[in-house]
């Protein structure tokens, strides 16, 4: 699974531009040239040659290997062989970053057997970052086992989330993140959610949520968190199920207070006050 995800990495890489530079030679490309074409899926659902191909490659390289095996693809793979192991692929995770040159972005695989997670690979080929889990044997990222962090205060974590491409004004997760904004270290919005388990699972965050999400965004994530010691749930605590299109994962020490609030959200208890701007200002 990591070589699949490294080689469509690869071939991303030779799609991204990091940045819109000024170029020395005189007949250079065009603007047009130098930075992937976008196209529409939705009002703001982007998606671009670089996701295609990627999806393309990875489709290929499975079923070289594994022909029998079921592949559900983001960019419109769909094959049902009847066999036990399903593949879930995101061939670019990130593609509103990727197509505006912000360099948070990955390749996700997920397999599992029957309705087990079994194994998930995230790579970022910014950072040549490659995190691998299999059920039981742990998680990785490079040559490294990572573990999640042993922080086990919500007021000391750092937590991510993200917003879905559609329906933007309906989504009520702007609410969560001001009252988990407020209670934190911060909530972070990088735009990758595989890339954000995959930071849960290494301790660079302790706890991710988001609504809304596809089984192609989390399925590799969501191994490499438990086999890195953290936990996945439902906003209620319930166990996470790739049909639930709800993921709450911490590295469980938060994991209650996490809850606690979406809670408090959820009951309407999440409304306060807001400062005056003279409120703002430090007293001399
Ligand atoms: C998106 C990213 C983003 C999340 C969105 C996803 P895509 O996936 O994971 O972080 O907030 O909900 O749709 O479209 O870039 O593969
Ligand atoms: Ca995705
Ligand atoms: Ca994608």
């Amino acid at each position: 699974m990591a070589e699949i995800a490294r080689e469509a990495g690869e071939l991303l890489r030779t799609y991204f531009r990091g940045g819109w530079f000024v170029s020395e030679s005189a007949n250079s490309n065009s603007e047009a040239e130098q930075h992937v074409r976008i196209e529409y899926k939705g009002d703001v659902d982007l998606v671009t040659e670089a996701d295609r191909r990627s999806e393309a490659l990875i489709v290929q390289r499975i079923r070289e290997r594994w022909p029998n095996h079921n592949i559900l693809g983001e960019e419109g793979t769909r094959t049902a062989t009847g066999s036990e192991f399903h593949w879930y692929v995101d061939p670019l995770d990130g593609t509103t970053n990727f197509a505006h040159g912000f360099p948070v972005f990955a390749v996700s695989l997920g397999l599992a057997r029957g309705e087990n997670l079994i194994a998930g690979v995230v790579y970022d080929p910014t950072r040549d970052e490659m995190f691998a889990a299999e059920k039981g044997s742990g998680a990785w990222l490079n040559e490294r086992r990572i573990r999640v962090s042993p922080v086990s205060s919500l007021a000391e974590s750092l937590l991510a989330t993200g917003f879905p491409s559609q329906k933007r004004h309906k989504n009520p997760n702007i609410h969560f993140y001001q009252r988990l904004t407020l209670r934190s270290h911060g909530v972070r919005r990088a735009g990758s959610a595989a890339l954000d388990l995959a930071c849960v699972a290494c301790g660079r965050y302790d706890g991710f949520w988001e609504f809304n999400l596809n089984p192609w965004d989390t399925a590799a994530g969501v191994v490499l968190v438990r086999e890195a010691g953290g936990i996945v749930t439902d906003f209620s605590g319930g166990d996470f199920d790739l049909a639930s299109r709800e993921v709450c994962a911490s590295n469980r020490l938060i994991h209650p207070a996490l809850l606690h609030e979406f809670d408090e959200v959820f009951a309407g208890r999440d409304l306060e006050r807001l400062p005056r701007p003279a409120e703002f200002r430090r007293k001399p």
